[in-house]
């Protein structure tokens, strides 16, 4: 399981770095038309999972036929043309699979819902999904609003992860810039800006204090995590650090004997969103009809992700697999092997998923993207794409240009 980030947009340049770096990568499902959409609180599907394809067939169905039916009805000739109006209805045709004029466009059903019996050899071709719920139950069920997901700029697929883990990026990274060059396992204790550099202090791993001078200083570490770190930068960079709101990230992975989802339920990756506190059950996109597999369980923010935080692993994990067990039956349970929890606001050093600001226009996120005297701040949360590595990279290069031409220019 990738505890932490999991998947890379095609825009990024963290692509970059992995082709650069020799870290290969593989796609990530972020969206399966064989996975479900599971609304427990919703009467009209009776608390029962619908899978994405049969949730897409019904709306774009349903939207197509009322607007099929509202252009033929004259109700948009004030925007629409003869001819618009021909070619709009045409499309909808298309993107909903609805009957002609004679039927008045109706939606009702077709085999992009599924198959409740496959279709196959000779005669048989199969039974359609049924049967079709009514535009009212449709509506009233929310799966459409679930759409809009994957039309996320940095969430529409194709997608990417490494091969291996997404660890193999910082692995990479430091084997790159040379192993001699970092010190782990170093507890920073403070930061003072000099006249001409800056030093730190830290207790390094085998417990000693320590001090490290230089011409400059990048602190890259979350910015509440720095806020309390004795410095002399002044308070008003204390207040800029403490202006980020650290957002509760929480995960469990779920190790299985069996790949069930795929041998069971025909799903091979992709995620199962839910308006449980689960928030999101995601299947793995690698080692596809391998022996075992390992499910993400959970992937929640905020409250939920202080909920479950809140519980030991145990506690966590039965937790988890109650709800789980609603969507996908006892062998959620009885299939489970091992299983693993991470709290990132619990964790520490790190103390959140990522940050958010409640403004990135205020003077707070302005004093930060500038050097206190010969300290400079980087990170994902100093960009304006936080919560990707693609900020914190982007954020990397803006300080060191920022140094390298201070230095040309002195
Ligand atoms: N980048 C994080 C995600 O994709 C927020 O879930």
């Amino acid at each position: 399981m990738n505890a932490g980030p999991a998947r890379l947009p095609q825009s990024h340049v963290t692509l970059e770095y992995c082709r650069e770096l020799g870290v290969e990568l593989q796609v990530f499902t972020n969206q399966n038309a064989n996975a479900y959409i599971y609304h427990e609180s919703s009467a009209a599907l009776a608390g029962k999972p619908m899978r994405w394809r049969t949730a897409k067939a019904d709306v774009y169905g349903y939207i197509s036929e009322l607007l099929a039916k509202a252009t033929d009805q004259g109700a948009l000739d004030a925007r629409l043309t003869a001819q618009d109006k021909e070619r709009l209805i045409a499309f909808l045709q298309s993107f909903g699979a609805i009957k002609g004029k004679a039927d008045g466009y109706a939606y009702t059903g077709t085999d992009r819902r599924g198959y409740s019996v496959e279709p196959g050899a000779a005669f048989d071709d199969g039974t359609v999904l049924g049967p079709v719920p009514t535009l009212s139950d449709v509506i009233a069920s929310g799966v459409g609003q679930r759409f809009a997901f994957e039309f996320g700029y940095d969430q529409a697929m194709l997608m990417f992860q490494p091969v291996g883990g997404m660890d193999a990026i910082p692995y990479a990274l430091a084997k790159a810039i040379g192993q001699n060059r970092i010190t782990y396992g170093a507890k920073a204790l403070e930061v003072k800006d000099l006249p001409d550099g800056a030093e730190v202090t830290y207790k390094d791993a085998g417990g000693r204090t320590r001090t490290r001078r230089a011409d400059f200083v990048v602190a890259a570490m979350p910015p509440m995590v720095m806020a309390r770190l004795k410095h002399n930068l002044g308070t008003d960079i204390t207040a800029a650090l403490k202006y980020a709101v650290p957002t509760p990230v929480g995960k469990i992975g779920l190790e299985y004997r069996s790949r069930w989802w795929e041998t069971d339920e025909h799903i091979y990756g992709g995620i199962t969103p839910t308006d449980t506190d689960l928030a999101t059950i995601w299947y793995p996109s690698y080692g596809h009809q391998g022996r075992r597999g390992t499910l993400i369980g959970y992937y929640h923010f905020g409250a939920d992700a202080v909920a479950y935080s809140d519980l030991p692993h145990a506690q966590r994990l039965a937790r988890a697999v109650s709800r789980g067990v609603k969507i996908h039956g006892d062998k959620y349970r009885t299939e489970l092997d091992h299983s693993f929890s991470v709290a990132w606001h619990r964790t520490p050093h790190i103390e959140a998923g990522w940050v958010d600001w409640p403004s990135q226009t205020g003077p707070e996120y302005k004093l930060l993207n500038r050097p206190a005297g010969h300290v400079y701040f980087a990170g994902d949360w100093l960009s304006h794409v936080i919560a990707w590595q693609h900020g914190a990279f982007t954020s990397a290069r803006k300080v060191v240009t920022d140094i390298h031409e201070r230095v040309m220019a002195a």
